[in-house]
């Protein structure tokens, strides 16, 4: 038998319902921010992510489903949204479009070779956002703030907003210095991973899953520390507005994000919940990337963004009991006795779905009893009973599942009937 790959899974219409409430949920609150969306390819250049998310990143180096087509091109199956939302922007121009800074919002699925874990997959779906052409900390706060509201509009409260200035280019050059001069005594303790990294990207050591508790990581110097003048009055600048939206967040000097990009505001989401026993905590992360374009060839714009996994915020939602109002009960179903009436209803059904009733009926030749079964399981709010005598009076009981009562109709007046008694 062929099983479904490592790390990806189906999405069963039983829990297809719920992917589709927070999509509905993620656009409307979206329309409320007034970002649009934007639909860019599963696969691109491998050497976007290589230059965009960073060489020396595990993303590039230990997860990315890279193939070459038949033209002997390199691809990859986008592991992250962000390089290639730019790459777009880019290409299409949009800095000289009239409404500034673009806001822009994507839903689709990311590709990464990750070991698996509850929480994490091969193939998840990353909704996520960015804003580009502007730097000012208020662009930052209503990431921030946009975040938390998404977040609470599904009623989690078990949640913890993490932040931190990663600081700009030069604040990091000197940073990037201290680590080198900090690790280096030590590092032929350290993993081959961060022995490479100690002179492509020290940073990334702070990130290292295998060495993350030698001691030499508790006392590493902090980025906070290194900040220009610039760096800390953003920092300062955003954090103050986060004080006057009332978002609760804590500082955290050691977060560094898997990927090269980000400058200046850098944030995670996590859950906040002791009883927790998944070793996946973070629901959301982000942050802001000013050298990101300029990076890809761009126009000197800068940008923040965030992303999240849908499959992570349903874990989340498990974890705090929270159900979503999912239940998609059909209007009628519409039962029938005898070849006639089954024969009749094909067309009845037909011209109801039209009118806009969701309605269904038996496929499977059940007796009546099955029937009304079938009914109850597909939680009908109406049903019928159609036999040779309802068509030759021209005449149907129409029961309202809840309360029982029936009333009489006739068949050409069942749509407006249902439609009128719904509203
Ligand atoms: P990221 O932190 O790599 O950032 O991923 C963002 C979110 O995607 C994570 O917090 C998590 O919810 C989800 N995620 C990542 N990997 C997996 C996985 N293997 N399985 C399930 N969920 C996963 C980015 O991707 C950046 N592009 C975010 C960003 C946008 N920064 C600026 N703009």
């Amino acid at each position: 038998m062929i099983k479904i790959p490592r790390g990806t899974q189906d999405i069963l219409p039983s829990e297809s319902p719920k992917w589709q409430y927070i999509e509905n949920q993620l656009k409307t609150l979206m329309e409320r921010y007034n970002y649009q969306e934007i639909r860019t390819p599963i696969f691109e250049s491998t050497d976007l992510f290589a230059r965009g998310v960073g060489d020396s990143t595990d993303v590039v180096q230990k997860e990315m489903y890279t193939f070459k087509d038949k033209g002997d091109r390199s691809l990859t199956l986008r592991p992250e949204g962000t390089a290639a939302v730019v790459r777009s922007y880019i290409e299409n121009k949009m800095q000289g479009l009239p409404n500034q800074p673009v806001k822009l919002y994507y839903n689709g699925p990311m590709f990464r070779y990750e070991r698996k874990q509850k929480g994490r997959y091969r193939q998840f779906n990353q909704f996520g956002v960015e804003a580009i052409g502007t730097e000012d900390p208020s662009i930052d706060a209503e990431i921030l703030a946009m975040v938390m509201h998404i977040y609470e509009s599904f009623g989690l409260k078990k949640l913890k907003l993490v932040i931190n200035s990663v600081g700009d280019l030069d604040s990091r050059k000197d940073y990037q210095e201290a680590l080198r001069n900090h690790f280096k005594p030590v590092i032929h303790t350290y993993c081959a991973d961060c022995q490479n990294r100690i002179d492509t990207n020290p940073m990334r050591i702070l990130d290292c899953k295998i060495d993350r508790d030698k001691p030499e990581m508790k006392t590493a110097p902090a980025i906070t520390d290194y900040l220009n003048d610039y760096s800390k009055s953003y920092f300062e600048a955003v954090k103050a507005h986060l004080d006057r939206l009332g978002i609760n967040y804590v500082v955290d000097p050691t977060l560094v994000r898997g990927l090269d990009y980000y400058t200046h505001t850098a944030f995670e989401l996590m859950m906040d919940n002791d009883e927790y026993d998944g070793a996946i905590t973070t629901l959301c992360g982000g942050g802001r990337y000013n050298g990101l374009l300029e990076l890809l060839d761009g126009p000197k714009q800068t940008g923040i963004g965030f992303a999240l996994s849908i499959e992570r915020l349903l874990l989340a939602l498990e974890e705090e009991g929270i159900e979503l109002p999912v239940e998609n009960p059909i209007d009628l179903f519409v039962a029938t006795m005898g070849e006639t009436a089954d024969n009749y209803a094909v067309k009845l059904l037909n011209d109801l779905r039209h009118q806009g009733v969701k309605v269904d009926k038996d496929y499977l030749s059940r007796k009546l009893k099955g029937q009304m079964k079938q009914a109850d399981r597909l939680n009908a709010k109406y049903t019928i009973v159609l036999g040779d005598q309802e068509l030759e009076q021209n005449q149907v009981e129409v029961k309202n599942m809840q309360s029982g009562e029936t009333s009489s109709v006739t068949l050409d007046a069942i749509a407006s009937y249902i439609l009128e008694e719904m509203k």
